[in-house]
């Protein structure tokens, strides 16, 4: 090992958390080195998340509205054919170039990039595992873990990314399953369940609870969302749990349960896709040589200014509280460096947005109506359907809606919950306004273009307190 080189800033894991946070640090002068050992950076998000997800999705859309959203708009085509290699190389050169940018702005702001695997030595030191071999160490005055997260496993049923497989295993399969077994109706589930449901495969999605869309969605969202993704063809299965597997024969099959006890069946499927939750991930980071603790679900325990329980160590992304969010990654990432930087640094909680980027989207910010129930607070809500908007008529995707939530008394909003085309770009705006603290008359009295989806949003607010003009 060669003499370990005081640094300002160390920071294990070049995800967004880690590197947003080490070009903030450059930008702010500090010198700064960011270890990474999948040999790209971006992390989970642009390899094997976000990005190749949105690709496959994007494109399995357009496939599929080719195919059977074409003919009632005037458009006749002929031999329409899937090209999964190409589907994929598109995916993936949308990967490599961002993965790319991220190196290049790392050199544009002086971030040493070294490519390997970190390990606590002591509360100082980190060890690194080059990934061309050999090792090296190097010393912080600050260090940052940002080592993310990485897939739940089924007890049972053994991950081998082809017959069962993770989200990773289904962003790259080499064929179209005939069947696809989801174990899971979390927002990875459905994108998933959407991109191979579209491209052939005869999906089914088992959920353990009695709606679908993963904690944090809105009941009446959920529900409105299960039936479209229904007469897409996708099958569901709700309150019933998946028990165990069995991999011995041509087919996985899975025996099922209803949740709250009852009717025992099985299912059998080509490929099965785990998509149960993530966990926090800190394999081989060497913690317990270090006082950072973590909690009884492996995350690392931080106060409000992102320190562990060693000062001069920090922590974001996913390996800590929160949701696992990329965006979320990226606020605390600024948030931490202004913290070390000037002592303060800001993130609004209760204000960030989540997408699931079916079609429609699904998207929400603030409580949803259950939340508000559960912690007794009174409310008042208004909707706006898609049908009644003009541009959504024109388009003809007339499917979904927005809902918003005030308080009753100041009209503050609460929270919003769009399922709609564009509803993940729609709900910057409802980010907006709840950070901002608008209430519903400000919305409302808000010009917004004519003809858009957006005029939904606005007349959603209109409904909360009064009538909306066009239902
Ligand atoms: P990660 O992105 O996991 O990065 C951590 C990095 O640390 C990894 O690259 C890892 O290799 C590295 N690392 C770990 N340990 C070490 C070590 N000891 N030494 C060196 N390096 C190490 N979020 C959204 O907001 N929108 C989406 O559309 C979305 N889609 C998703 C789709 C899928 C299929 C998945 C799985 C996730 C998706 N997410 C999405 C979640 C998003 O990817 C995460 O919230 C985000 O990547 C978290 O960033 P992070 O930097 O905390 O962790
Ligand atoms: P999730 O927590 O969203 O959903 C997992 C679902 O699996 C839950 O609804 C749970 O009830 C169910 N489940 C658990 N055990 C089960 C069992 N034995 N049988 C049947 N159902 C069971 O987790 P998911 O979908 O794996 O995603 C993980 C995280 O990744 C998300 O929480 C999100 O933070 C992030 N993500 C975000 C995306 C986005 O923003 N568009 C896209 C994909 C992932």
């Amino acid at each position: 090992a060669t003499e370990a080189e005081q640094k300002d800033l160390v920071i294990i894991g070049g995800g967004v958390a880690g590197y947003v946070a080490a070009i903030k640090a450059g930008q702010e002068g500090l010198k700064v080195t960011c270890i990474e050992k999948r040999g790209t950076l971006g992390g989970t998000c642009l390899n094997v998340g976000c990005i190749p997800s949105k690709s496959l999705l994007n494109n399995s859309h357009l496939y599929h509205q080719i195919l059977h959203d074409s003919k009632h708009r005037g458009i006749e085509v002929g031999d329409v054919k899937l090209n999964l290699d190409q589907l994929m190389k598109a995916k993936d050169t949308s990967v490599t170039g961002l993965t790319k940018g991220v190196e290049y702005l790392f050199k544009k702001n002086g971030v040493e990039y070294i490519k390997g695997t970190g390990s606590f030595q002591d509360d100082h030191t980190i060890k690194v595992a080059l990934n061309d071999g050999g090792e090296t160490s190097v010393s912080g005055k600050n260090i940052i873990i940002a080592t993310g997260s990485e897939a739940s496993p089924f007890p049972g049923l053994e991950i081998d990314e082809k017959r069962v497989v993770s989200s990773t295993g289904a962003l790259s399969l080499a064929k179209v399953p005939e069947s696809l077994a989801v174990i899971g109706g979390g927002i990875i589930g459905l994108e998933m369940a959407s991109v191979w449901s579209r491209l052939g495969a005869k999906v089914t999605v088992i959920e353990f609870m009695d709606q679908i869309g993963g904690p944090g969605m809105d009941t009446e969202v959920a529900k409105s969302i299960q039936k479209i993704l229904k007469k897409q063809g996708i099958n569901f299965k709700t309150s019933t749990k998946v028990v165990n597997g069995d991999t011995s024969s041509e087919k996985v099959k899975l025996n099922l349960d209803a949740a709250k006890g009852g009717k025992e069946e099985s299912l059998d499927a080509d490929v099965v896709l785990v998509a149960i939750g993530r966990r926090p991930y800190t394999g081989g980071l060497g913690l317990e040589n270090t006082s950072v603790e973590v909690d009884e679900r492996g995350r690392v325990v931080i106060d409000s200014e992102y320190r562990t329980k060693v000062p001069h160590i920090r922590c974001v992304g996913d390996v800590t509280f929160g949701p696992m969010l990329a965006h979320k990654a990226e606020e605390e990432a600024v948030a931490v460096i202004e913290y070390i930087k000037k002592g303060y640094g800001h993130v609004n909680y209760g204000c960030i947005p989540s997408v699931m980027y079916t079609f429609p989207e699904v998207a929400w910010v603030g409580q949803s109506e259950q939340d508000l129930k559960k912690a007794g607070i009174k409310y008042r809500v208004g909707t706006f359907p898609f049908s009644a908007n003009s541009r959504a008529k024109t388009n003809l995707d007339t499917d979904g809606m927005v809902k918003m939530i005030a308080d009753p008394e100041t009209d503050r909003l609460l929270g919003v919950h769009i399922v709609g085309p564009n509803a993940g770009e729609m709900i910057a705006e409802g980010t907006l306004a709840l950070e901002y603290g608008a209430s519903c008359e400000d919305i409302a009295r808000t010009c917004h273009a004519h003809p858009t989806l957006a005029e939904a949003f606005k007349e959603a607010a209109m409904a909360t307190y009064s009538k909306p003009i066009h239902m």
